[in-house]
């Protein structure tokens, strides 16, 4: 092919340089901007890390109290957004409707479109990390006919939305605050993971300069793909169907023919265990202690347990990623399976944003623009219809 290299699917082109993430799938190391996620799950908070992986640098009480105001600030959306829900039939599922919501978002701020102001940049950058967690709670209200709950700016990034989805009347909704730092935990882990198929969306979709509502748009559908953020909803459904521990055998039977995969499990880059997964299983551990075991998790523990045997999973390096046991964890937490991607959605904003602000301000990008290898038909002449037989 000339000067060309034809590598399907990306599996082994670097696209782009980046500084934001780092990930050695060998041996199963996550690090955002240097600092390594167990200690960030441990020690941080979400929105800290966001600055961290939007700025470069972890932010000091200045900066960070700056941030939270500037996304508190942010977090309503105009009225409008309410009647675009009402346009959604009742069971829309909410990741279609936050997709649609997202994109709409660009028509109420059309100076987004000059991507190239870093000043700009940021204030849409804070619009969309503020504005997600409202979206998301009025999709899931709007799918179930309640009505819908403004921000409390008072509250913090997960409480607000945890308030924002469970708020029954005009009381206040507390969380428990473990599964309010539970749920806080789970957005730092989902917070970026490099060159994955929605962050080159973002990018992308970015390189052609398009506003970042609506090449967050195209990052959000990416994600909504069962192979990538629809993971931990198809893992949720498969240990349903499962049911029982009795029936892991005839089913990992089945992965093995080849009549299924073993949704949670396998990654195009980590080849040993998903660190996300060792931390979101300790986690799910605490919230069980609140919320009483889903026993959903016994069947997880045990298909794990069993695979983690199996040649064929030994053999091809396949381990529990991230999906395997986020779900279990939302459940327990009360959202229903359909807002899985959604939470997924939410914290990747961050990640997104911050490869999109990184590839702009990189000036060996240009617009994406891929060769291919043409495999058609050679030239030839039209022919009539009635001629065609
Ligand atoms: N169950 C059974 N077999 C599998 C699985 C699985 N989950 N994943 C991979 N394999 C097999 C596959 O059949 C192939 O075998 P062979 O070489 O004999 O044909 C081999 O392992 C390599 O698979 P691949 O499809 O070439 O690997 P990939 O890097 O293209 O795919 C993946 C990565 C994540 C799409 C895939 O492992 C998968 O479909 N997993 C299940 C879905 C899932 O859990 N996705 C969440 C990914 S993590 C969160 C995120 O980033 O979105």
């Amino acid at each position: 092919f000339g000067m060309m290299s034809y590598d399907p699917a990306f599996k082994n082109t670097a696209s782009t340089t980046s500084a934001v993430t780092y990930i050695d799938g060998a041996n199963g190391i996550l690090e955002y901007r240097g600092y390594p996620i167990e200690q960030l799950a441990e020690r941080s908070s979400f929105l800290e890390v966001a600055y961290l992986l939007l700025k470069g640098e972890l932010p000091n009480k200045g900066e960070y109290d700056q941030f939270v105001h500037d996304v508190t600030f942010h977090t309503y959306v105009h009225e409008n957004m309410t009647d675009l829900l009402d346009a959604f039939r009742y069971d829309a599922h909410s990741m279609g409707t936050m997709i649609s919501s997202v994109a709409a978002l660009s028509t109420f701020y059309p100076e987004a479109k000059d991507v190239r102001d870093p000043e700009n940049r940021w204030i849409q950058i804070n619009r969309l990390v503020a504005k997600m967690p409202t979206l998301a709670a009025f999709a899931y209200r709007h799918h179930r006919g309640l009505p819908l709950v403004y921000p409390e700016n008072e509250l913090s990034y997960a409480a607000n939305f945890l308030n924002m989805l469970f708020r029954i009347g005009v009381k206040e909704y507390k969380p428990n605050p473990v599964l309010e730092r539970a749920l806080d935990v789970l957005f730092i882990l989902h917070a970026d993971h490099e060159q994955n198929c929605s962050a080159t969306t973002m990018r992308v979709i970015g390189s052609a300069e398009a506003d970042p509502y609506s090449a967050l748009a195209g990052a959000m559908a990416a994600l909504y793909g069962p192979l990538h953020g629809g993971a931990n909803e198809a893992v949720l459904r498969m240990l349903h169907r499962i049911g029982h521990v009795d029936n892991i055998p005839a089913f990992i039977k089945g992965v093995k023919n080849r009549e299924e995969r073993l949704m949670g499990f396998g990654h195009r880059v980590y080849k040993s265990y998903d660190p996300r997964a060792a931390i979101i299983k300790r986690t799910a551990e605490e919230v069980f202690e609140v919320t009483g075991r889903n026993p959903l998790l016994d069947i997880a523990l045990e298909l794990e347990r069993i695979a983690l045997e199996e040649e064929f999973f030994v053999s091809r390096n396949l381990y529990p990623n991230v999906d395997f046991y986020s779900g279990l964890i939302y459940q327990a937490l009360g959202f229903p399976v359909e807002m899985f991607p959604v939470l997924f959605a939410i914290p990747r904003t961050v990640g997104w944003l911050a490869q999109w602000q990184e590839m702009l301000e990189d000036d060996e990008q240009k617009i994406a623009r891929p060769r291919q290898v043409f495999t058609g038909r050679e030239r030839r002449d039209f022919i009539a219809m009635e001629d065609r037989g």
